[in-house]
C-alpha cells in the first residue's frame, strides 16, 4: 500500500498570509473555491493502492475536523489529521508520527507540502521512482534564475536524474532546477531522519564538555527532534545513490502570499477545465451573468445577470454580485456584497465585506510585490465612488476616501 502525508505547518508559520489568516488556517484559504490543501488531497485519488492521507501540523484539531470528515466522506479514502504539541520542522513532523504512519505497512509514502500549486503528477512520481530506485524520488521545476534562490536549488544527473548537489535557498546562484516540495520516499526515511537526530543528540553531549557553539548555529535552539528535509535530509544524502528527481513541465507555484493565491487560484480554476469542468460556472446555468473563461461560482452566491465575471474569479458562498459589476482574476469570500457598477481586480475581498456602487478595488497584478493586489480583510467597508488601488485593508475597516499603496490598519 502507499500513504500520502501532506504537511500544512501551523499559526506561525502563516504570517506572511495576513490579514487573511486571521480567520482561517492557511491551508483551507479556499483556491478556486476549494479549500488550498483540498488541491493535493484531491489527486492523491489517482495514486494506486492508497490507503490513507495524513495531514499533519501543529493547529488545532478542531479547526480541521470538519474539512477532514467531509473530505474523507467525499473521497471514500480516510484523510485524518495529527497535530503536532509543537514543529518539529518538515522531516521532524513526519517522524513524530513514524508509527501511526508505519501501521499502514506502506511500501512508499508521498510527503507534500500544502503550500505549493501544482498538477501533482504523483502516478507519473511513482513510476519514476520505481525505475530510478533509491530511497526517495524529488518533484523538481525549472524556474527563472532570478526567483530560484527563494527555493532549495539543485543539480541532478542528466542521464540517471540523480539528485548529485542540493543547497536549501543559497545565497549565490546554483541552478534552476528547485525543489517543488513534492516527495515520494520508501520507509528509509524514517531511518535517515533517526540519524540527524541521533547524530545531534551527540553534538549536544559534546556542546557540553567543549565550546562547540560555533557549530550550526540555526539548530542550536532546537531539540534533537527538530529536523528540517531540506537541510538536514536532502543536502547530505545529494550523490549518495540514495535520491532521484522527477521533472514537472506543468505549472507550479509556492504560495506564501495572498497575492500569490490569486495567481494559484486562477491556475487551480484552468486546470479544473480538464479536471473538474463541472466546477467551472458557464453562463447558461442558473447564473445567467455574462462570464469569461474559467470561473468558480457557489451555488448559494447570487449574481446579477448584466455582471460580468472572468477570467480567473471564485466567488464563495451567499456572495451577492449586483448589475453591471465587473470582476477579474479576484477571489470573494463567504457573504461579500458588491454593488452595482463596481469593479474587482486582482484583489480579495474578504468575508463580509461591501464594495459599493462605482467603486473600484484593485491591484496592479504584480502577485509577488508586497503591494501588487488589494486584500480587504473580514468586514471591510468601500463606500460608493471610493477607489483602493494596491492596498491592504486589515479587519473592520470602512473606507470613504480612495487609497493607494497602502496598508490601512
Ligand atoms: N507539520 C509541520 N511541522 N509542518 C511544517 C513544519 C513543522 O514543524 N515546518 C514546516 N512545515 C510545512 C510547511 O507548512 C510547508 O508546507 C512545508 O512544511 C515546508 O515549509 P518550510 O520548511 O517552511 O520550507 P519552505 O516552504 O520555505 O521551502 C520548502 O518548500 C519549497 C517548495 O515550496 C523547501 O523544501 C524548498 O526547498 C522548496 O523549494
Amino acid at each position: 500500500t502507499v500513504v500520502a502525508v501532506i504537511m500544512v505547518g501551523g499559526p506561525t508559520k502563516g504570517t506572511r498570509f495576513r490579514p487573511l489568516s486571521f480567520n482561517i488556517p492557511k491551508p483551507l484559504f479556499p483556491l478556486a473555491g476549494q479549500p488550498m490543501v483540498h488541491h493535493p488531497i484531491s489527486a492523491c485519488r489517482k495514486i494506486p493502492n492508497l490507503a490513507r492521507i495524513y495531514l499533519i501540523g501543529f493547529y488545532e484539531e478542531r479547526e480541521f475536523a470538519l474539512y477532514v470528515s467531509s473530505i474523507s466522506n467525499e473521497l471514500k479514502i480516510p484523510v485524518s489529521y495529527l497535530k503536532e504539541d509543537k514543529p518539529h520542522g518538515s522531516a521532524g513532523g513526519l517522524y513524530n508520527f513514524k508509527d501511526l504512519i508505519m501501521e499502514e505497512d506502506p511500501s512508499h509514502i508521498f510527503l507534500l507540502n500544502c503550500d505549493v500549486c501544482c498538477s501533482f503528477p504523483l502516478p507519473q512520481m511513482l513510476d519514476a521512482h520505481k525505475k530510478h530506485g533509491g530511497m526517495g524520488t524529488i518533484l523538481v521545476v525549472k524556474v527563472s534564475p532570478e526567483s530560484a534562490s527563494e527555493f532549495g536549488e539543485l543539480v541532478a544527473d542528466p542521464v540517471t536524474h540523480e539528485l548529485l548537489h542540493y543547497t536549501e535557498k543559497p545565497e549565490t546562484f546554483v541552478s534552476d532546477l528547485i525543489n517543488c516540495g513534492v516527495y515520494i520516499f520508501t520507509p528509509d526515511i524514517f531511518t535517515a531522519i533517526e540519524g540527524v537526530s541521533s547524530n545531534w543528540k551527540e553534538r549536544a553531549n559534546l556542546r557540553r564538555v567543549s565550546s562547540f557553539e560555533a557549530m550550526a548555529p540555526d539548530s542550536r535552539s532546537h531539540t534533537e527532534k527538530y529536523v528540517r528535509l531540506d537541510q538536514d535530509i536532502l543536502s547530505p544524502l545529494a550523490g549518495k545513490k540514495q535520491l532521484y528527481i522527477h521533472e514537472t513541465l506543468d505549472f507550479w507555484e509556492q504560495i506564501k502570499t495572498p497575492g500569490m493565491s490569486i495567481r494559484c487560484s486562477a491556475l487551480y480554476l484552468s486546470q479544473f477545465r480538464h479536471t473538474a469542468p463541472h466546477l467551472l460556472a458557464n453562463g447558461d446555468g442558473i447564473k445567467k451573468a455574462y462570464i469569461s473563461g474559467d470561473v468558480y461560482i457557489h451555488p448559494s452566491a447570487k449574481v446579477n445577470p448584466s455582471a460580468k465575471i472572468g477570467p480567473g474569479v471564485s466567488i464563495s458562498a451567499n456572495a451577492r454580485i449586483g448589475a453591471g459589476a465587473r470582476l477579474i482574476n479576484c477571489i470573494v469570500l463567504d457573504d461579500v456584497e458588491i454593488k452595482e457598477n463596481a469593479v474587482v481586480l486582482h484583489a480579495i475581498v474578504g468575508w463580509k465585506s461591501s464594495i459599493g456602487r462605482w467603486a473600484r478595488v484593485q491591484g496592479h497584478g504584480d502577485y509577488n510585490a508586497k503591494l501588487g493586489v488589494t486584500i480587504l480583510g473580514e468586514s471591510v467597508a468601500v463606500e460608493d465612488e471610493v477607489v483602493v488601488i494596491n492596498s491592504i485593508v486589515l479587519p473592520n475597516k470602512t473606507l470613504n476616501v480612495g487609497v493607494q499603496d497602502e496598508i490601512i490598519l
